[in-house]
């Protein structure tokens, strides 16, 4: 049972960063709005700091021992924005076992850990929520999990990752360098602690695990999930893909296979100009559904930031304090080796780009579909090929030294 005190429901923010700063300004500034559609008093109690910095509208609020929270029995909910597994896990452990509802936007610690600390969870009678670990401040995983209960979901798409989207959007519309646009995107406080989890692929990973195992109900694990970054993305690419009507967007799939298996993956993709995707550019993420009964069904808006992402956090508390005296029922079953299926096996058209020439692409029958852009060097050639595993293009090209091999979104 959780711990509500006259009618009020306490809560202790952990961290102090971007999202924890963001949740307590939220908290704070619609305060009466919040009582007032939760029907409790939503009060903000504590908020724990690894510095001491203990100054500001909150210097009263400050706390640095977790225990302090751990043994407060008013305390009903705690929102863990510290970021990681290590401290990030061990508090929230403690605080479901302490009857307190945790909510967090870690997607890290829900992808590899969700299964045990939705158990958790369940074995103490208190809600573990992460509406905000993806998509920022979109709303996601509450409609995947409630209004589209009703779909068999056969894929999940998206757009996951705000800072390479930021990247991709500036070094292409602005003319910015990698780096100059990475240095914005930490500005902007997008980017994580260490950004190379956004640039490498490994934070759209840790993404399309959580919808994977919402939408298909068993745990997918970031191991299962290969994985692709940006920082293989040139302009020659994104000049190729112009000319055959185009776009570049790294793209996590989940993608239910006709054995029932999970094919999940992070790589960067081409994908058509008019495509809804084609669209989402700067922080924006997006996330495409398909479902047996509903069809194509897209989720859009800012996908990190400071309060688009509290905009979540805050809903999932105010969600977790109307169900105090209960539980926010979110689960899905364990993971295993038998859940998901490499992508190597399955059939893709692929982008190309490498040294070599046209003669050497046709005499590789490779029924290649040539690209040309402006200013190419002679040795280098662009194609689109048919339908084909990895494997096989691998084989074909083999003697050719490759610059990027990116799938085609159909
Ligand atoms: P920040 O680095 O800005 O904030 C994390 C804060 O955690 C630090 O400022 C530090 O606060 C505090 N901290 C670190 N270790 C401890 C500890 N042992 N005990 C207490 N506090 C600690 O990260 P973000 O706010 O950007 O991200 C937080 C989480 O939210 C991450 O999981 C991230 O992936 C996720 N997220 C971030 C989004 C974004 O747009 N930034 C969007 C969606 C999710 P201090 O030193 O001040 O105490
Ligand atoms: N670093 C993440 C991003 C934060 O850029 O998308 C939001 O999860």
């Amino acid at each position: 049972m959780q711990n509500e005190v006259n009618g009020m429901v306490n809560i202790a923010i952990l961290g102090f960063g971007t999202v924890g700063s963001g949740v307590a300004e939220v908290l704070t500034k619609n305060s009466g709005l919040i009582d007032g559609r939760v029907n409790n008093q939503v009060r903000l109690k504590y908020i724990m700091r690894a510095r001491d910095i203990f100054e500001g509208p909150y210097k009263d609020l400050f706390v640095k021992d977790f225990s302090t929270i751990e043994h407060d029995p008013e305390v009903g909910i705690v929102v863990e924005t510290i970021g990681g597994v290590g401290a990030a896990l061990d508090y929230t452990t403690r605080a479901l076992k302490a009857g307190k509802s945790v909510v967090t936007a870690n997607k890290e610690l829900v992808a590899t850990h969700g299964y045990e600390l939705l158990q958790l969870a369940k074995e103490h009678g208190v809600s573990y929520l992460f509406e905000a670990s993806v998509g920022g401040g979109i709303p996601i995983l509450r409609p995947l999990n409630a209004c589209l209960a009703a779909n068999e979901v056969d894929q999940v798409t998206g757009i996951l990752n705000g800072t390479t989207n930021y990247i991709l959007t500036r070094m292409i519309k602005a003319g910015l360098t990698f780096e100059q646009a990475l240095k914005e995107a930490q500005d902007k406080g997008y980017a994580e602690k260490d950004p190379t989890a956004d640039v490498e692929g490994h934070d759209a990973c840790r993404k399309i695990c959580i919808l994977a195992s919402i939408a298909f109900g068993r745990h997918v694990y970031p191991r299962q999930v290969p994985t692709e970054g940006i920082t293989g993305v040139t302009l020659a690419d994104v000049a190729y893909a112009e000319s055959c009507n185009r776009k570049i967007k790294l793209l996590g799939r989940a993608v239910k296979e006709l054995d029932g298996k999970i094919c999940a993956y992070v790589a960067p993709h081409l994908i058509d100009a008019e495509a809804p995707l084609a669209g989402v550019e700067d922080v924006f993420n997006a996330i495409m559904v398909k479902g047996d009964a509903i069809g194509d069904v897209m989720f859009y808006g800012r996908g990190a930031g400071k309060l688009p992402t509290a905009s979540a956090v805050v809903a999932d508390v105010m969600d977790a304090a109307r169900h105090i005296r209960s539980r926010k029922r979110v689960e899905w079953g364990p993971g295993g080796e038998d859940v998901t299926v490499s992508p190597e096996g399955v059939p893709f058209r692929w982008y190309v780009r490498c040294a070599g020439t046209a003669e050497k692409v046709r005499a590789a029958g490779l029924d290649a579909a040539l690209l040309s852009r402006p200013g190419a060097p002679a040795d280098e050639v662009a194609f689109l090929t048919r339908a084909m595993p990895r494997g096989e293009l691998m084989s074909a090209l083999s003697g050719m030294e490759l610059g990027s091999l990116f799938r085609v979104l159909e």
